[in-house]
């Protein structure tokens, strides 16, 4: 019997599965680390921890699943899209990891807006120049820790360094690339004129190849770390989204995913290159050859309830030991129990600054409306319901280019909750399918090692061999019609508040 593993490095942890070839899982293993906060609006984690992460990961899968490590066929690796990672010339991390989430870089996105303007670097790679994208990361870097911007020898995506203590060797591939803002996306290969514009070295950028292919083979050393067998092939993978698009089945237009991760993502594939004008859409390469993707991005979706979890779910999270159940499942009674609508209590879910709609890294989280009445089953419905406000921007977009829609399928941790699900079918107003695999992301790099394994003849193929989804929830008219009148208000919230989250952003990091 031989299998495929898929190792998500996600940013609340790493998750590793081992899956048979029918796409069955045997069993999975995760291992959580920490984002580290300096300053508000940075985001860092230290590469030596996915490291350690995978490698414990990948122990647990050998002593739960007791399969022999010449089994795995193949290995596919996912993980959080632009964050930077920074090498020497002996393959040493150079400082901590500047994460996707980090909002740091507004003044290298004005300069780069400024001094190469924002037409031609969407002509050049698809993208308009975000704080999220690994190059305003690089400038950071430039600007701000030159001592260190001297030292570099390689910049690395979070999957690929993994892929390097798993291989020795430094590649990537097209999905996660067109998150660097480096990538030509409409010919899959880097762009030399966006790379000179900036003033970067081609060398820093590892090999790029399609997400089926063959990157590597694991190496000695990595054979000892983690008890993979020597030589087992590892492809591409993907980023975490279109690596979970993959899992999700979202490989032919039509069908769009809807993902509540620590960020939210609305996800369609296209046969061609769409672009949103006022790149408010990234538009990537998808993992399929041939194919791209539009997507939406909420900065902090499945991470909103996270960190009210945090910081005033202290008590649930006891009552949840007590009980061995999960605490996003008492969330979710509490939230079961709140009329739709929180009874006029609306959360804005910009925690983490926001990318669609408004491409506004000062914008804040709120929540307005509050009275005396709310108590905290109020507030955790307000963020579910907020959420969904949020992706149904992202979709409203993706309509907005004639992107056929027949149906929606929701993954992501947040879509095991039935009243978030139900919230999405009321605030969409359509019909939401629930995919069978958990596993997301890590499914998906599984089945694109596959695919480069040839166990599977295309990444297509693959997903109409595996893939399956279980039930749907239906929209209730009643509150589909109250959502409307509350997504009213919510779109003209961030307009009416926009400037007075420049001002807080100004005094917040005084
Ligand atoms: C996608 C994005 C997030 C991260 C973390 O553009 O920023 O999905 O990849 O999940």
């Amino acid at each position: 019997m031989g299998y495929l593993l898929g190792i998500d490095i996600g940013t609340s942890g790493t998750k590793t599965c081992l899956f048979r070839y029918d796409g069955e899982l045997v069993t999975s293993a995760y291992a959580e680390y920490p984002m580290l906060q300096p300053q508000v609006g940075w985001a860092e984690q230290h590469p030596e921890d996915w490291w350690n992460a995978t490698k414990q990961t990948i122990q647990m899968i050998f002593k739960q699943a007791k399969i022999k490590a010449s089994s795995i066929r193949g290995i596919g690796l996912s993980g959080q899209m632009h964050g930077l990672v920074l090498v020497d010339r002996n393959g040493t991390v150079l400082r901590p990891a500047i994460i996707w989430c980090d909002q740091r870089t507004g003044q290298q996105v004005e300069w780069m807006r400024d001094s190469i303007g924002t037409e031609k670097i969407i002509e050049l790679t698809s993208n308009t120049p975000l704080p999220n994208y690994t190059a305003t990361k690089l400038l950071w870097v430039r600007d701000n820790e030159p001592t260190i911007y001297e030292k570099i020898h390689k910049v690395l995506l979070p999957k690929d360094y993994i892929r390097y203590k798993l291989t020795q060797e430094f590649a990537t591939e097209v999905s996660d690339a067109s998150g660097t803002l480096l990538l030509d996306v409409a010919s899959r290969k880097w762009s030399s004129k966006m790379v000179t514009l900036l003033g970067i070295e081609n060398d820093w950028l590892p090999e790029v190849r399609e997400s089926n292919q063959i990157s590597g083979t694991v190496s000695k050393l990595a054979e000892i770390e983690t008890g993979l067998a020597e030589g087992t092939a590892v492809v591409g993978g993907a980023g975490d989204q279109a690596a979970g698009a993959v899992g999700n089945g979202i490989v032919h237009a039509g069908v769009i995913s809807a993902t509540i991760g620590t960020s939210g993502v609305v996800f369609a594939s296209t046969d061609e290159i769409k672009k949103d004008s006022l790149g408010r859409l990234h538009s990537f390469c998808h993992a399929v050859p041939g194919k791209w993707h539009v997507m939406g991005v909420t900065q902090a979706a499945g991470g909103s309830l996270q960190w009210f979890r945090n910081h005033f779910g202290l008590s649930e999270m006891e009552h949840a030991k007590s009980l061995q159940k999960d605490v996003y499942d008492i969330f979710s009674e509490k939230a079961m129990d709140v009329k739709p609508g929180s009874e006029g209590l609306v959360f804005l879910p910009y925690l983490m600054g926001e990318r669609t709609p408004h491409l506004d890294s000062y914008a804040k989280g709120t929540f307005i409306g509050i009275t005396t009445r709310h108590g905290k089953e109020h507030f955790i419905r307000s963020i579910m319901e907020g959420v969904a406000f949020s992706l149904k921007d992202c979709l409203s977009l993706i309509d907005d280019l004639k992107i056929p829609n027949t149906e929606i399928r929701l993954s992501g941790g947040g879509a095991k909750s039935l009243v978030w699900r139900q919230i999405f079918a009321d605030v969409f107003n359509q019909k939401i399918h629930r995919i069978h695999a958990n596993e997301g992301p890590a499914f998906g790099a599984a089945l694109l090692a596959g695919v480069g394994t040839n166990i599977y003849s295309s990444v297509e193929e693959a997903c109409s061999q595996t893939v399956k989804y279980y039930d749907a929830v239906e929209p209730t008219q009643e509150f589909v019609e109250r959502y409307e009148d509350y997504y009213t208000i919510y779109k003209e919230l961030y307009f009416n508040l926009y400037e007075t989250f420049s001002s807080l952003h100004k005094l917040a990091v005084k």
